[in-house]
């Protein structure tokens, strides 16, 4: 966990510079991107501790062995749509509706933070 949060750092502040570099071009646009990178900066590892409980099928960083499915390299938004979808039943599964049930809107945009950016540091 000590690495991860490291190195997610480190990728934070690369971004955060080069974010920075690019300023001049529209006031606007650039708070907004200031705001996600900012957002994108703050290392919450309540996602790590809540994703183990989806490891055990989907992996550590959602590359699956076997024939559950992978959803490593998925963006944040893709897998907190998937998991209300489980949730709220509009999307079907035997295995997941039950299982993203347990979890509150703010957990699941936790669960789906971690899963949707841990590969950006494994490529
Ligand atoms: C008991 C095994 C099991 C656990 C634990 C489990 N899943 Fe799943 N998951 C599955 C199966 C099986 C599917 C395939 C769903 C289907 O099509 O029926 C799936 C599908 C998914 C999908 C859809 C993949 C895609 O590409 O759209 C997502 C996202 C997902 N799971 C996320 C999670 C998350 C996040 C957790 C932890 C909170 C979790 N799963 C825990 C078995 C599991």
């Amino acid at each position: 966990m000590q690495v991860t949060i490291r190195s997610l750092l480190t990728a934070c502040l690369v971004s955060s510079a080069l974010l920075g570099m690019g300023n001049e071009a529209s006031a606007a646009a650039k708070s907004v991107q200031e705001q996600k990178a900012e957002e994108a900066c703050v290392v919450d590892p309540r996602g790590e501790i809540l994703s183990l409980s989806c490891a055990s099928c989907h992996g550590t960083d959602g590359k699956s062995v076997g024939i559950i499915p992978s959803f490593y390299g998925k963006s944040p938004e893709y897998l907190e749509a998937a998991l209300k979808d489980f949730r709220s039943g509009t999307r079907y599964s035997t295995v997941m509706i039950r299982h993203a049930k347990g979890y509150s809107d703010e957990e699941i945009r936790l669960i789906a933070q971690y899963f949707g950016t841990v590969w950006q540091n494994n490529k």
